[in-house]
């Protein structure tokens, strides 16, 4: 059976890639700092504890393993500028372990961004270019959890918070899992990228009426002014990118099943 190693495999989208290789008949390794609690490990996978940053444990984590998906977060200053050196560490022992491919997660547009934050990761997409082993950058847009958690936010202020005139192209989680597990799966060489979005384009304020509606909040929408040019020139939007077959609406009301 192939091995996949997954980078973060006990975080949310780490998750989803785990159960979407289990699916497809992978054998499974998550690697993280710390070990899922029991409730929370998914059955089949071995979770074992790495650190991409000190790069403490990758040789093991890595080892036998076919590609490797990095789905590793670094929130905060501290996180961010580590994390394009912690990119280097993973990809190096990759190389030095055989894997066929590496795979890294990043976000849409991030080089059209102003923020910190995605220019740390257009700074490990580089890494990841520059790699002695074929790689796939996979660019997805926000996820639908984020949006969710951007309007339940205002909403314990009463207001649920839109950007005037600002467009989105959310995806459901598992949606970006699939690209990624597909990326794994190639045998292209080289480094490539591509990006991959939800199934709709739609103004902030429809996803925002959307939210309202499934979770039944009586909060008004605040059509905020928008701060940079990422959202009023719409350089956050990715045209011809629909990969996702999940849409918001569609996602909230798989929350309620659940
Ligand atoms: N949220 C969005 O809308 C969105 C959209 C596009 C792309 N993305 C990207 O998706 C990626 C994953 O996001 P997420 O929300 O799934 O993150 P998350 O839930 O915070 O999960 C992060 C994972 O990385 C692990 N990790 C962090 N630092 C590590 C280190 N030094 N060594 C080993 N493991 C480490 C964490 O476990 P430990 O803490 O136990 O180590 C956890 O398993 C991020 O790069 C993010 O930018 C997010």
């Amino acid at each position: 059976m192939t091995l996949l190693a997954v980078a973060g495999g006990t975080g949310q989208a780490g998750s989803a890639v785990v159960r979407e290789a289990l699916a497809r008949g992978y054998e499974v390794r998550s690697f993280s700092r710390r070990l899922p609690a029991p409730a929370a490990a998914i059955e089949g996978v071995d979770y074992v504890a790495a650190d991409a940053a000190t790069g403490e444990g990758l040789a093991a984590a890595l080892d036998g393993a076919h590609a490797v998906v990095d789905a590793l977060e670094g929130r905060g200053r501290a996180a961010q500028r580590v994390f394009p050196e912690a990119g280097r560490r993973l990809l190096a022992a990759a190389h030095g372990s055989g894997l066929q491919r590496a795979v890294m997660l990043s976000i849409a547009q991030c080089d059209q961004a102003p923020f910190g934050y995605y220019r740390s990761k257009v700074a490990k997409e580089e890494v990841y270019d520059a790699a002695k082993l074929p790689t796939v950058v996979v660019r997805a847009a926000q996820f639908h959890s984020l949006l969710a958690e951007i309007f339940a936010y205002g909403s314990r202020l009463h207001v649920v918070a839109s950007l005037r005139g600002a467009q989105m192209q959310p995806i459901d989680v598992a949606d970006v899992a699939r690209a990624l597990v597909d990326a794994a799966a190639e045998e292209l060489p080289g480094h490539l990228r591509r990006t991959v979005s939800g199934p709709e384009t739609k103004p902030v304020r429809d996803f925002a009426q959307e939210w309202r509606t499934a979770v039944g909040s009586t909060a008004r929408i605040l059509d905020l002014p928008m701060p940079v040019r990422f959202f009023s020139q719409r350089r956050n939007i990715a045209p011809g990118t629909a990969f996702g077959t999940t849409t918001f609406a569609q996602w909230l009301e798989g929350l309620r099943g659940a």
